[in-house]
């Protein structure tokens, strides 16, 4: 049986099909993006306040932006609004699910605060409470198996929301990406298996750096929650400043070390990538290097995310689990007595 088939036994959620539609998920989202009429209006800066997997497209979309984005596009995650944030920011928060407690609570001290406010939900609490202030949502759909797989709504959403606060507007290079993903859709899937045959049997260190930093996080936390696997990221150069270090006294068959590739890349940080390879490598029990693949910024971003979501499928696969249910994450959830 090819690893593919294996994948299909497994996903008995399709989540596969969710990435190979991203590039649908893409268009659609500027497409409710479009239709939401959010009016023009200064602001500060933009803050996503989300968790999880609709948090991720924050950042995804900050690095995408990268110097385009002339006021801050800041992540959130957490129960509160930073100490410093002033009624002139921009709050938008992001829950595919609608009902995740930290983002409410953000909703909330916004409003209280007089910030102008932006929800990007399929309903739940997040909906009503939108509603019930006067607060435009930007409508997603319900039909995808996870809100992780929602990555590519998250993105747009927070992408084209930051234009409002100073960001040129990315949404022609969107939906080139999604073009280009379309095209790309057999090399990504060949390529993923290939990794996630490497990464076989050790637990991956993913790194990243400027344009990739994000794309390893997401890589990271689509491996713990699909394989339901330990995964680790960092970020370089911060990392040749002491995780280097760590990896004199790793097992040498336990950490494998992966590295996310950019041509945008300062040139310090690619030689450092070159370096940080060759330094864990005689303590990881293998070193992978990606180099994304695209023209612009955004192509080459999505492109490595969806390269990660697949490779972390195909791990799924390998371990005979379904990449959908998310057990631990949902006890806690109730233990906690949140929804
Ligand atoms: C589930 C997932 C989680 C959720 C997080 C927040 O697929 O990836 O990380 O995204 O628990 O829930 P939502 O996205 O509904 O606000």
């Amino acid at each position: 049986m090819s690893a593919l088939e294996r994948l299909r036994e497994v996903d008995a959620h399709h989540q596969l099909e969710a990435v190979l539609a991203i590039p649908d998920h893409l268009r659609d989202a500027l497409w409710r993006v479009e239709s939401a009429r959010l009016a023009p209006g200064e602001a500060r800066g933009t803050m996503v306040c989300a968790m999880g997997g609709s948090a991720i497209g924050g950042e995804l979309a900050a690095a995408a932006l990268g110097e385009r984005c002339t006021l801050p596009l800041l992540t959130v995650r957490g129960y509160e609004l930073p100490a410093w944030t002033t009624p002139e920011w921009l709050v938008v928060c992001c829950s595919y699910s609608g009902n995740t407690e930290e983002t409410l609570a953000c909703m909330e001290a916004a409003g209280a605060l007089g910030a102008r406010r932006i929800a990007a939900t399929t309903g739940g609490q997040l909906a009503d409470a939108a509603r019930a202030a006067d607060v435009p949502v930007i409508g997603l759909p319900a039909t995808i198996p996870v809100p992780r797989a929602a990555v590519a709504y998250m993105f747009a959403v927070a992408a084209e929301a930051a234009t409002l606060a100073g960001a040129s507007r990315i949404h022609t290079e969107i939906d080139a990406a999604a073009a280009h993903l379309e095209g790309s859709r057999e090399g990504l899937l060949e390529r993923a298996e290939g990794i996630a045959a490497e990464l076989e049997g050790t637990v991956p260190v993913i790194y990243g750096a400027d344009l990739t930093a994000p794309v390893a996080r997401r890589w990271k936390t689509q491996i713990n929650e699909n394989p339901k696997l330990p995964a680790f990221w960092a970020e370089l150069p911060e990392a040749d400043h002491n995780e280097i270090e760590g990896w004199e006294g790793s097992e040498r068959e336990a950490f494998s070390a992966l590295f996310i590739e950019d041509v945008d890349q300062h040139p310090r940080e690619r030689r450092r990538i070159e370096l940080t390879a060759e330094a864990v490598a005689g303590n990881a029990a293998g070193v992978v290097r990606v180099a994304t693949e695209g023209e612009t910024r955004t192509e080459r971003l999505l492109w490595a995310v969806a390269l990660g979501d697949l490779v972390s499928l195909f791990l799924a696969a390998q371990r005979g689990v379904d990449p959908t249910p998310i057990d631990a994450i949902e006890s806690f959830k109730r233990r906690l007595g949140s929804t």
